[in-house]
């Protein structure tokens, strides 16, 4: 399969990780009394660092993914507690509540926003309470589970489950860097959702650390909680250490394809028919799109042989074109590594790799579209994909299993009615502010223009993709306001915040796990009388 060395280059870059230098803040009083409690609850020194620690700058930038928050003047963790076993997690919890210091969870470090490891609040104290440690995966294939920790990447994940058979497979992103704990925490979809859904709808327990220190699991923290953390965004409950998954039977051989059409070669109208075509494909196919400068990529994979994913390509969507050539023929482990790395002849040890690229800043919108967007305006958009600062667009075809679980089964709303998720993507290498708003405004404008075309009132989004434009949260009194939080709330949970917030009350009313968009305390006035 040809591809221009710039599609695959910037393709890849989908996954990045970064790494720069940042300005040293002062460690305070806070600092010493927080880290005096963790070495008094026998956290060995060794996995405490402070900005003084020569380790510290290394450790924190270890999975720093988008370089616009290590930007010099972004306020850094006052310590990073590398915990090694759960216990050295309670105490962060414990000791940071009694020293008024706050938590950031970090698993893989991909969000978008930076929540895990920096704070837009220069007066916040708070420590990175960082989950690497936390990624054993034990897989029990004859009972199709497997236990992962947060800090586990996807990459490590699916490893894991090829090697311990070829018929199990884990419903979950493309990308191999995403740490298992965000991506859990938010929904997580991927090339097998149309088939068996997100990655939270296949979570059967948890085991968390609760605001009160205390380790939990499925039945010791309750349905709600257990609800809540599948789905409602990462940080906002507890910190989750490890996920129960069940695991999804696949075929030994499936089928990929990648085939690219240009603008001139009736890009625009393949993707106008794609809308409608895609998300009702058979639920064993997932077709979805990149569209890039003067491209658009569309990538397929059907659990089944080469012939019958060409039966269908026939019967939906003859126009593609898509011909015996492109089929290739791997094992679903192998097709991680295709959409991860764009060849499937490329070892699968690439998959335990969980640095990747680095050294990028990177801005992300999204949108669901319920409505096809008519092809005026896509021929429309190849105006702003072919300017220099331009991103890239993906289109992510929901329907099948998706549109089959109700949208409040988990907070993750986007079910039935939502033809796909469209993600605005930008990164770039360029240090500045000339680059920096260039890029920014980008993304920004071309979200604009969309506005008429997408799903409305609310606008929603989907919370992995991390948006702070959307809205950020004001304190009111000393929690955080639900009022105020409810503005970007309900763009990524629909109707199911108001149960997130009743759920925030219940475990942990005090709002110590705060960040730039925390679930919020559900006020006590409104009540809430279904959960
Ligand atoms: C970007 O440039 C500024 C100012 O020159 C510098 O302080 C900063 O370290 C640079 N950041 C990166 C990530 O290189
Ligand atoms: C959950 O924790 C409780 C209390 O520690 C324990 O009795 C129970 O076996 C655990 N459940 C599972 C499924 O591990
Ligand atoms: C179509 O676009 C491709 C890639 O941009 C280019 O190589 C090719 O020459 C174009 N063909 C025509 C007929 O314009
Ligand atoms: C927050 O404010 C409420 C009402 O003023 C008070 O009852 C509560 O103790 C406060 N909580 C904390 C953690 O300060």
């Amino acid at each position: 399969m040809a591809r221009t060395p710039r599609i695959l280059h910037l393709l890849v870059a989908l996954c990045s990780l970064s790494s720069s230098s940042i300005t040293v803040a002062s460690a305070s009083g806070a600092a010493d009394s927080f880290l005096g409690c963790l070495a008094a609850a026998g956290v060995p020194p060794r996995l405490l660092q402070t900005p003084a620690s020569p380790s510290y700058d290394a450790l924190l930038r270890s999975s720093v993914r988008n370089l616009r928050y290590v930007a010099p003047g972004t306020p850094r963790p006052l310590a990073i507690v590398a915990a090694a076993e759960p216990a050295h997690s309670q105490a962060t919890v414990r000791c940071g509540r009694r020293h008024g210091v706050r938590i950031r969870a970090r698993s893989g470090g991909h969000d978008y926003e930076g929540l895990s490891y920096a704070s837009l609040d220069p007066r916040e104290r708070f420590a990175v309470l960082d989950l690497a440690a936390f990624r054993e995966v034990r897989v029990d294939a004859a009972r199709a589970e497997a236990w992962a920790g947060s800090g586990a990447t996807l990459g490590e994940v699916y490893y894991a489950v090829g090697a311990a058979s070829r018929a199990l497979a884990f419903p979950a992103g493309v990308c191999p860097t995403v740490g298992v704990g965000g991506h859990l925490s938010g929904g997580g979809f991927g090339t097998l959702m149309r088939r068996y859904g997100l990655a939270a709808d296949n979570v059967l327990d948890a085991v968390l650390v609760d605001a009160e220190g205390r380790l939990l699991n499925r039945t010791t923290m309750g349905e709600d909680l257990f609800w809540a953390i599948r789905g409602g965004g990462g940080e906002s409950f507890g910190v989750v250490l490890s996920w129960k998954l069940r695991l999804v039977p696949v075929p030994e051989t499936v089928t990929v394809f990648t085939v690219r059409r240009s603008r001139n070669q009736s890009a625009s109208d393949l993707i106008t028919k794609w809308q409608e075509i895609a998300p009702a494909l058979p639920r064993d196919l997932i077709l979805r799109v990149v569209v890039q400068s003067r491209h658009a990529q569309f990538e397929a994979l059907f659990l089944g042989r080469c012939s019958r994913l060409l039966d269908h390509m026939r019967a939906h969507f003859p126009d593609l074109g898509v011909a015996r050539a492109d089929c290739e023929e791997i094992s679903w482990i192998q097709s991680t590594v295709y959409f991860a790395f764009y060849s499937s002849s490329k070892p699968l040890e690439l998959l335990l790799d969980r640095i990747g690229e680095t050294g990028r800043y990177v801005k992300a919108k999204s949108d669901y579209v319920q409505e096809p967007i008519p092809r005026r305006v896509w021929e429309s958009t190849w105006s702003w994909l072919e300017k220099p600062e331009a991103g890239l667009l993906i289109l992510d075809p929901y329907g099948g299993r998706m549109a089959s679980i109700s949208p409040s089964a988990t907070p993750f709303p986007h079910r039935k009615g939502n033809l796909y998720n469209l993600q605005y993507y930008s990164s770039w290498f360029e240090n500045g502010t000339a680059a920096l708003e260039k890029r920014m405004s980008w993304v920004r404008g071309l979200y604009r223009e969309m506005e008429p075309y997408v799903s409305k009132n609310p606008r929603t989004g989907y919370v992995n993709y991390r948006d702070l434009d959307l809205g950020t949260n004001e304190l009111q009194g000393n929690v955080t306001s639900y009022a105020k939080a409810r503005i970007w709330g309900e763009k990524y949970f629909r109707g199911n915040f108001e149960r997130l917030a009743a759920v925030k009350s219940m475990v942990d009313p005090d709002d110590f796990f705060r960040n730039e968009q925390s679930i919020p305390p559900l006020p006590a006035a409104k009540g809430w009388s279904s959960i």
